[in-house]
């Protein structure tokens, strides 16, 4: 961060939405001007406490604040939901003007692919974009990076703060930040849950009466392992495998349950003391992700 907090410089409460890269830059030009600090939320939609919680912590780190709603068809498999990921315009603008958002930018995908999304130019974080996640979808990051990359070009914040649910973007995010030398502060923010403990997430909406019920079974999962983990660290492969045995006969079809070192989701070893334990699995035709931090300390 540049500045702290500087009071009194909000602009009161008048949400604008901007829908292209030209009225973007206005507004971007008119706050630098003024020497107001930025902070950003990039969001694909469909807002809820997960996404809140980020612009809550965003207003309190910068002067002004800008969220991006975008659904980004380069994040997307073939198969996957790109068409119908919901879509709540309306509710979510709503929802950011009551929250004291500053700008809302929504752009179509001429804005951010002027040449179009197959001969794209790609950011491509190496290594950390193949596995976990990235096993079972191969483009899914590289089209992360690139869509983040372009929107921190242009909204030009200060800070840029992003939820550890979806943990392994938020690593390769800060490499993409590190390695392109851009000049923002990268915030992870904590897992927003139900009262249940399933982690908020758009996709939550796929799960009908039966799964939404059977769902908290992925957390309730982690938390276990990450309690055996603290017991036995060295029992990692056993506790992996026990993971994937409960959420299977729990009626879920598990893509990986593995415990990693928090900083770069290397397999420890026996000196690294901070682990995540990181699971994604199909419920239905929910994929759910969730992580947990496990700290160890024999
Ligand atoms: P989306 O899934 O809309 O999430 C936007 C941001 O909200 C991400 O940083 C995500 O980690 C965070 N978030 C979602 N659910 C959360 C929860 N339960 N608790 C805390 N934070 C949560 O992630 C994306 O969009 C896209 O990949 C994007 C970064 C916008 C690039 O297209």
């Amino acid at each position: 961060m540049k500045a702290p907090v500087v009071q009194g410089t909000r602009s009161g409460g008048s949400m604008e939405t901007v829908f292209d890269l030209a009225g973007l830059h206005r507004v971007v030009t008119r706050w630098k001007a003024e020497g107001a600090t930025i902070a950003f939320v990039p969001t694909m939609g469909n807002l809820h406490s997960g996404h809140f919680s980020l612009l809550e912590r965003a207003r309190e780190l910068a002067d002004r604040t800008i969220v991006s709603i975008f659904v980004n068809p380069i994040q997307f498999g073939k198969g996957e939901d790109y068409e119908s990921y919901p879509s709540t315009l309306n509710k979510d603008r709503a929802g950011l003007a009551d929250n004291d958002l500053d700008l809302l930018f929504v752009p179509d995908l001429s804005q951010l692919y002027p040449g179009g999304v197959d001969t794209d130019t790609r950011v491509i974080v190496p290594g950390l974009s193949n596995i976990l996640c990235g096993r079972f979808r191969p483009e899914h990051f590289s089209g992360v990076a690139t869509v983040v990359a372009k929107l921190l070009i242009n909204t030009q914040p200060d800070v840029a703060l992003f939820g550890e649910k979806d943990y392994q973007q938020l690593l390769v995010i800060r490499r993409v930040v590190t390695d392109l030398c851009m000049p923002i502060e990268i915030v992870g923010m904590p897992v927003i849950r139900e009262t249940d403990g399933l982690a908020m997430s758009s996709r939550n909406a796929y799960l009908n009466m039966t799964e939404r019920k059977k769902a908290p079974l992925i957390y309730a999962t982690l938390q276990a392992a990450a309690q055996r983990l603290r017991r036995a660290p060295n029992q990692i492969s056993a506790i992996e495998a026990e993971g994937m045995k409960i959420l299977e006969a729990g009626g879920f079809r598990p893509e990986y349950f593995s415990v990693r070192r928090s900083e770069d989701l290397a397999e420890p070893s026996a000196q690294d003391k901070r682990l995540s334990i990181l699971a994604a699995a199909w419920l239905g035709s929910a994929r759910l992700i969730d992580n947990v931090k496990v700290l160890v300390d024999s």
